[in-house]
């Protein structure tokens, strides 16, 4: 059991394998929360709230001025009767009042775990999951809340959600999903900020006295803010203090945010994004908020991430590719860009295969007079005068060389020169006589409209059954602008970034049901939606459009944080870098790009014929350790951000991979040691089938890194288990 009601303390005990998550309901039926930890056995209330009379702290009793919700630790926080602090959410009845109350009226708990209606979200065997489910209620608005909690003990997860039913039309104007008060402040706050290109950097700071905000108003997740949050010890590393997380399982706007209050309370929070968003609810309608992730350990950041990434593989990524080991690909991105020919990819093809790439993609540039990015997307068939004999053709001339056969798309989008747009100008995205905002020379299509999402299910299904296709890679390459439909009500018009959200994954449900053999990779410009929803539909996302090896070091290791390398797509590219205009060796973009999902997008036939035993050599050892870099756990060793270098480790039960980058060579270089983590302590480990050590060897007395004099160099260490 890892729920449990004490009815006579009026307390409820959320217990993961290492934590403990404890709510109380406190006077007047407002739910309290009271810890959220390192697990606690047998609690008794000794952290009990303490009550004061404090200044400008309105009292919902006169005569107990000691209790007010503006000091009151809660679990959904609302605005109106005196909590001046970030509610969780807001709601207007139509006389546009905005005060609301709601109080405790009962609660479920059952094993099992339903899945959410309209969005994405984490499941489970019945055996694995317990489900909570808090009544809230405000009798005089006629509004229900019930909040969700669900338990997933083994890998030491809580997630959250909310769900609004009402008796009365009322608008929500703002709806999160999660919100927690701590009673202490001492912490760091770890984020992710980037750009396209530039994705995903660490940024870490001291809590101080206002709120931070983290949040998307663009459309998507994006490359710019990550809707991860984490709070930590000052002292946290790697290795030790106690680290808590938030992760939301969504693709669009979002708000996250960090509130000190002045008495040196926190509250976090994360859901939708309240900006230029509301949501009519009538009686009968309901209203879910995205599902919120959430991990708490007291052993630094590798133990979050492994529970982090064990919660991905286990309970987010589903369908037949969850378990299986990705193929190495290539993709045509890089090489050709739009000027793809069908005899240049034959040559190209002969190379992979001979080199033993698994995968074929063909990325942009194969439909119908797609010669730039100004056209062409929403008429989704094949450019002949590229490829005279089809795509089945080519699939098949693929298939012949001993690989499988993928394909971009990009579902969302329509280009303004395109037959769809000629034909259907209502189709994007718009405001009634404005002109459209433009983003890469294309609009984005309205998924509010069935209509629309028919045509694109159908579209893209047309292009799947036209050949052998056994990859899709599905990107999404602008933002939102011009937020309003054609095709709803005006009172419905600030709904419209939710519900394209909604659109998108009712179209990605579609197809993904209707392929499910097929491998779908996600891609927005890169990683500009690498989020826990797209994982849901798709189980690997394209990290960055930079593939330059020494950017993607950092890239790779902040993704890290939240993302197991299995969904991480990594590509070895040319030299000089398309994005950087760096020269790296080929061996440390292979180092690198071996990190994750490996795949090469470059033009094979140009590799010097001195690398290409090189290659064909490093692609059989990805053979090789695959199953232990996608299946095994990963410690980071060195962060590229604080230092001149990157370090990591895969483990698993038979073999351990070391990987050292170094960006710039030092002269006076000091000599330096890697640590690894994650072994066995007595367990002997070989070296590249030579030396044998033993775990706490590797582990305390660490490996001689050795001093080259090379910018941009690369070690890499095999072991296997003895
Ligand atoms: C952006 C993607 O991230 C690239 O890899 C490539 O697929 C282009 N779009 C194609 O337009």
């Amino acid at each position: 059991m890892s729920i449990t009601y004490l009815s006579q303390e009026k307390r409820f005990l959320l217990e993961t394998n290492h934590s403990s998550y404890i709510m109380e309901l406190a006077h007047h039926d407002f739910l309290s929360h009271v810890y959220w930890g390192k697990k606690i056995t047998n609690y008794h209330g000794s952290n009990k709230i303490l009550y004061r009379d404090r200044g400008f702290c309105p009292n919902i009793e006169p005569s107990d001025r000691t209790f007010s919700l503006d000091t009151l630790p809660q679990e959904y926080p609302q605005y109106g009767n005196g909590d001046y602090r970030p509610c969780a959410y807001q709601v207007k009845n139509e006389q546009n009042e905005t005060f609301s109350d709601i109080r405790y009226v009962s609660h479920e708990i059952y094993q099992g775990k339903q899945p959410l209606q309209q969005l994405p979200s984490s499941y489970a065997d019945e055996k694995d999951v317990e489900t909570l489910i808090i009544h809230m209620q405000d009798k005089t608005l006629g509004l229900s809340i019930d909040l969700y909690y669900h338990v997933f003990p083994t890998c030491d997860v809580i997630t959250r959600y909310a769900k609004f039913h009402t008796t009365q039309p009322l608008t929500l104007t703002k709806m999160l999903s999660a919100s927690v008060d701590f009673r202490r402040d001492d912490f760091d706050l770890v984020t992710m900020y980037g750009a396209h290109n530039n994705d995903r950097n660490l940024d870490r700071r001291p809590l101080t006295s206002a709120t931070t905000v983290v949040e998307s108003m663009r459309g998507a997740s994006s490359p710019h803010q990550t809707p991860f949050l984490c709070l930590c010890n000052h002292n946290a590393d790697e290795q030790q203090g106690e680290v808590y997380t938030m992760q939301f399982v969504y693709s669009g706007n979002f708000h996250g945010s960090v509130h000190v209050d002045p008495y040196r309370n926190v509250r976090m929070q994360i859901g939708l994004q309240p900006f230029d968003c509301e949501w009519h609810l009538s009686p009968n309608e309901i209203f879910e908020t995205p599902e919120v992730v959430m991990t708490y350990t007291d052993q630094g950041f590798n133990q979050m991430s492994k529970q982090l990434h064990t919660f991905v593989k286990q309970h987010i990524v589903r369908g037949i590719w969850k378990d299986k080991q990705r193929p190495i690909l290539f993709n045509s991105w890089e090489s050709l860009y739009f000027d793809i020919r069908e005899d240049k990819l034959l040559e190209i093809a002969d190379t992979a295969a001979d080199l033993g790439i698994e995968l074929f993609v063909l990325d942009d540039g194969w439909f119908k007079g797609r010669n730039d990015d100004n056209s062409s997307l929403g008429d989704w068939v094949c450019d002949t005068k590229k490829l005279p004999h089809g795509i089945a053709w080519l699939s098949e001339q693929i298939h012949q060389r001993g690989m499988q056969f993928g394909i971009w798309v990009e579902p969302e989008m329509i280009s303004e020169d395109s037959d769809l747009y000629r034909t259907h100008p209502e189709y994007a995205l718009q405001i009634k006589d404005r002109e459209h905002v433009i983003g890469r020379g294309q609009l984005v299509l309205d998924l509010t409209s069935s209509n629309v999402r028919d045509y694109v299910v159908e579209s893209i299904c047309n292009v799947l059954r036209s050949a052998k296709i056994e990859y899709v890679k599905w990107d999404m390459n602008r933002h939102l602008t011009n937020i309003g439909s054609l095709f709803l009500e005006t009172k419905h018009q600030r709904e419209t970034a939710h519900r394209y959200m909604l659109g998108v994954y009712d179209i990605m449900q579609r197809i993904t049901q209707q392929f499910p053999d097929i491998l779908f990779e996600s891609c927005s410009s890169g990683g500009g939606r690498f989020d826990l929803g797209m994982l849901c539909y798709m189980p690997q996302t394209w990290t960055s459009d930079n593939t330059d090896a020494i950017c993607r070091t950092k890239i790779q290791y902040a993704t890290s944080y939240m993302m197991p390398a299995i969904t991480m797509g990594s590509h070895v590219s040319v030299c000089p870098n398309h994005q950087t205009g760096r020269i790296t060796p080929m061996s440390t973009r292979f180092a690198v790009a071996m990190s994750g999902r490996l795949g090469y997008e470059l033009d094979l036939t140009k590799i010097h014929e001195d690398e290409i035993p090189l290659v064909k050599q490093q692609i059989a050892l990805y053979k090789q350790y695959r199953p232990l870099v996608q299946h095994g756990t990963m410690y980071r060793l060195k962060n590229p951000f604080t230092g001149n270098e990157g370090a990591w480790c895969f483990v698993n039960d038979k073999n351990v991979l070391a990987i050292y980058i170094k960006t710039l060579s030092e002269p006076a270089a000091p000599f330096r040691i890697l640590r690894l983590q994650g072994l066995e302590e007595d367990a002997l480990y070989q070296l590249n089938h030579g030396d044998v050590y033993s775990g706490s060897e590797l582990m305390y007395a660490g490996i001689s890194i050795p001093n080259t004099k090379e910018d941009f160099h690369s070690e890499v260490w095999y072991f296997t288990k003895l």
